[in-house]
């Protein structure tokens, strides 16, 4: 079954547009000239049942504004959305529901309250049964490893304490569909590993759809194996991880260590160094010929070690999002 379906989702922002310059502000004042902006630009996709998807992009690409049309926050300039047979923007408490939106950057939680009473203000918001409350947040304070904060107000919490409260906010009332925008941001590096593996468990034991937005790549290599790249409010990709690398990837990445030092000049005629020193070299490579000039660095330089990879996925990203700059 398709948990999300989305044909031509298109979401404009009118926005007005002020001439530079004191007169140009007076001028604005009287003659208000609005454009449109695309923040969302005819975009299709289907999503199933227990999918984790990575939803990736720069910023100000479209990925808030896509996940609220999902949500039911925005309304679609135009094109239809489907999630779980809902229409989000109706709002039904059904479908509320059984989904969720967390925003990385903003807080549901009450600031001078302890987390625990915003749970169970969700609690009445989402009409969970006492018997479930009690499971649900056993479980994801469990899992979270939040047990001693509970009590605590919120404004004295870490910031990654806080982040893990957010979520269990968000899923007290046992979204089967989740949203999670840019849930790991700021996170230290221990926080942010923590919240990844949360993320999978939930979409494991629960057959959860989650879609997930993230600036770090590592949280989406290591969660989905799907991806869809936006940019310019447009899906420029969607399809799996390894099939970016060999889409988008023109190099592969050769290093070698010499056993004597090998003069610089000696490898340019292999590619580009990346890094050098006199007994280790990085050098991209065209994909096309790596096997060969490998072979040829093998044979005429006194080599002790080399090694062939694809380059980092963060690396091509990053340059697919600069390549389509103008
Ligand atoms: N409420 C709004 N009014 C006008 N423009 C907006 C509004 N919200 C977002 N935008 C614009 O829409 C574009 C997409 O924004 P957003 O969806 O937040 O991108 P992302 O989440 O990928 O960073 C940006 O150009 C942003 O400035
Ligand atoms: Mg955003």
């Amino acid at each position: 079954m398709k948990s999300v379906s989305v044909k031509n989702l298109t979401k404009y922002f009118r926005v007005h547009q002020k001439e530079a310059g004191v007169a140009g502000s007076l001028k604005s004042l009287f003659h208000r000239k609005y454009y449109d902006s695309k923040a969302v630009d005819n975009i299709s996709f289907e999503i199933d049942e227990g999918e984790l998807i990575g939803f990736i992009g720069p910023n100000g690409a479209g990925k808030t504004t896509t996940l609220k049309c999902l949500s039911g926050l925005l309304h679609p300039t135009s094109g239809e959305v489907s999630v779980l047979g809902f229409k989000p923007f109706d709002r039904k408490n059904e479908f509320l529901r059984k989904i969720s939106l967390v925003m990385g950057q903003k807080n549901q939680l009450w600031w001078d309250l302890p987390p625990m009473e915003s749970f169970l203000l969700n609690k009445e918001i989402y009409q969970v049964s006492d018997r479930n409350f009690k499971k649900n947040i056993e479980e994801l304070v469990t899992l979270l490893d939040v047990k001693d904060v509970l009590n605590i107000q919120v404004r004295r919490l870490s910031l990654g304490q806080r982040m893990k409260c957010e979520l269990i906010a968000a899923l007290i009332h046992s979204p089967h569909v989740l949203f999670l925008d840019e849930p790991t941001i700021g996170l230290d590096v221990v926080m942010q590993k923590n919240l990844r593996s949360f993320i999978k468990e939930y979409n494991k034991r629960f057959n959860a759809t989650i879609i997930l937005t993230s600036h770090y790549m590592g949280d989406v290599e290591e969660l989905c194996s799907r991806v869809m790249i936006i940019d310019h409010g447009k899906i420029i990709y969607d399809g799996s991880l390894e099939q970016i690398i060999k889409k988008y990837a023109k190099n592969k990445l050769l290093t070698v260590i010499f056993s004597k030092a090998v003069e610089k000049e000696k490898l340019q005629q292999f590619g580009q160094i990346k890094e050098y020193d006199n007994l280790k070299v990085r050098i991209a490579v065209a994909k096309e010929s790596s096997n060969k000039v490998a072979s040829k660095i093998l044979n005429d330089f006194p080599v002790e070690d080399i090694n062939i990879e694809d380059p980092e996925i963060e690396t091509i990203v990053r340059f697919i999002f600069k390549s389509k700059k103008v």
